[in-house]
């Protein structure tokens, strides 16, 4: 049987309320379908536009077997293009981050205007239409301070991430911020082992000393009920909406993306050991009340986020093999804050520092035991588990509704 069938078979039939079947967490060609029907069709978050700050600044990032460049051209605007140099194939920026007049090839030198036309071609002859070779263009949003991509033909819909997303990243005004520090880690463990781990707070109070200070480990703050039966939730819903924050939890029918504005832990303004903000310069001057906990926004499959009054953290799932996930978090502050004036940068990142490594060998702890030829699908718990059930419904709706209208479309052409 052809792995595709194999998939949409063992979807189709898992049992709800349990883990994924082995192959779903380390087999290599269950990992290249999960690439080509989700990470190479949908819409990515890439970074944010303050990275970006003037015309011909550019970062590269490399998603599955596709090198992309993110560029800000003359007039402002943020474009992404295939890092594929279009005379021989070569990448044509090799740097993380960079900024130039125009994009020009290393290993012949011909050279692209910032919107990705074909500006130069050495040596071509007169009658060489330079038109048709421009870098390939990605498709590109950026909202809020986020950038994303979709490397498909024809992209998903963005609309709809802008229409929900958007009024909660508004006021915290993220294309002001800078970005204070990141670090990039490479955990050894499938991607939707890192996205499971991410979805819930079951793992918290024995692995996280740093996190548990500040962020509660409630269900109804990490899960997908929504918390409106919390009244402290509730109550801080309604006293940070007075304060013109949206702030109720919202979530898309598909459970692709959710946002919720949840309080921390006794009034506790950041993710700090103290409590108290990491940062004096706060991010915007449009939140005018204090305690307004963290911002939870996630959007499957690359990022989950926590933006709080003084900073704002960004994390970014790429997956490089069935075993191996890159995860890279940022910290952004207010683009004036000064670092040893406004903030200590160890403070800054000390509580997340920490909890990404607990997270990493939590993550790749799970992986190890589930190569054994012993591990079965085990049940999650009913109470602290329904962000992972979630995640795993999003994941298996998807799968099979892309399976299956593939299949469909291939059984027309035949
Ligand atoms: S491959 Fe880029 S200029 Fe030749
Ligand atoms: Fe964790």
């Amino acid at each position: 049987m052809d792995i595709r069938s194999n998939v949409l078979r063992q979807l189709k039939t898992r049992r709800e309320g349990f883990s994924l079947e082995q192959p779903f967490y380390i087999d290599e060609d269950y990992f290249k379908l999960d690439m080509e029907m989700i990470y190479y069709r949908d819409w990515l978050f890439m970074g944010h536009d303050c990275e970006l700050p003037k015309a011909g600044a550019y970062f590269t990032v490399q998603i599955g077997e596709y090198p992309v460049v993110i560029v800000r051209g003359r007039d402002n605007v943020i474009r992404a293009f295939h890092n594929s140099c279009r005379h021989r194939g070569s990448r044509v920026c090799t740097k993380e981050h960079g900024s130039s007049v125009r994009l020009v090839c290393p290993y012949h030198q011909w050279t692209y205007d910032l919107d990705g036309k074909l500006a130069f071609a050495r040596h071509m002859g007169d009658d060489f239409d330079k038109t048709g070779y421009g870098l390939k263009p990605v498709h590109c949003e950026s909202f809020g301070g986020y950038i994303f991509i979709c490397l498909a033909q024809n992209a998903p819909d963005f609309q709809p991430v802008r229409d929900m997303v958007a009024p909660y990243m508004v006021p915290h005004h993220l294309s002001d911020a800078k970005v204070a520090f990141q670090s990039t880690i490479i955990e050894k463990g499938n991607w939707k082992l890192v996205w499971e781990n991410n979805r819930e707070c079951y793992h918290c109070a024995a692995n996280h000393p740093e996190l548990c200070r500040t962020y509660p480990e409630a269900p109804s703050v990490t899960g997908t009920d929504g918390g409106a039966d919390d009244p402290e939730i509730a109550g801080h819903w309604a006293r940070c909406e007075a304060a013109g924050l949206p702030s109720k939890f919202q979530i898309s029918p598909d459970g692709q993306f959710r946002t919720a504005r949840m309080p921390l832990i006794e009034d506790a303004e950041s993710y700090t050991m103290s409590g108290k903000s990491a940062v004096k310069r706060s991010l915007s001057d449009d939140v005018t009340i204090d305690r307004i906990g963290t911002m939870l926004l996630f959007h499957y499959p690359t990022t989950w986020n926590h933006i709080l009054g003084d900073h704002a953290i960004s994390f970014r799932v790429l997956p490089l093999s069935a075993n191996e996930t890159a995860v890279t978090t940022k910290w952004l502050v207010h683009k004036d804050a000064v670092e040893g004036v406004d903030y200590d940068l160890a403070e800054l990142t000390h509580v997340w520092t920490e909890t990404n490594d607990q997270d990493r060998r939590i993550v790749e702890e799970n992986a190890f035991g589930i190569h054994s030829p012993a591990y079965e699908p085990g049940p999650y718990s009913m109470l602290h588990e329904g962000g992972v059930m979630q995640f795993l419904e999003w994941y298996s709706n998807f799968m099979v509704n892309r399976l299956q209208s593939d299949q469909a479309k291939l059984s027309v052409v035949a």
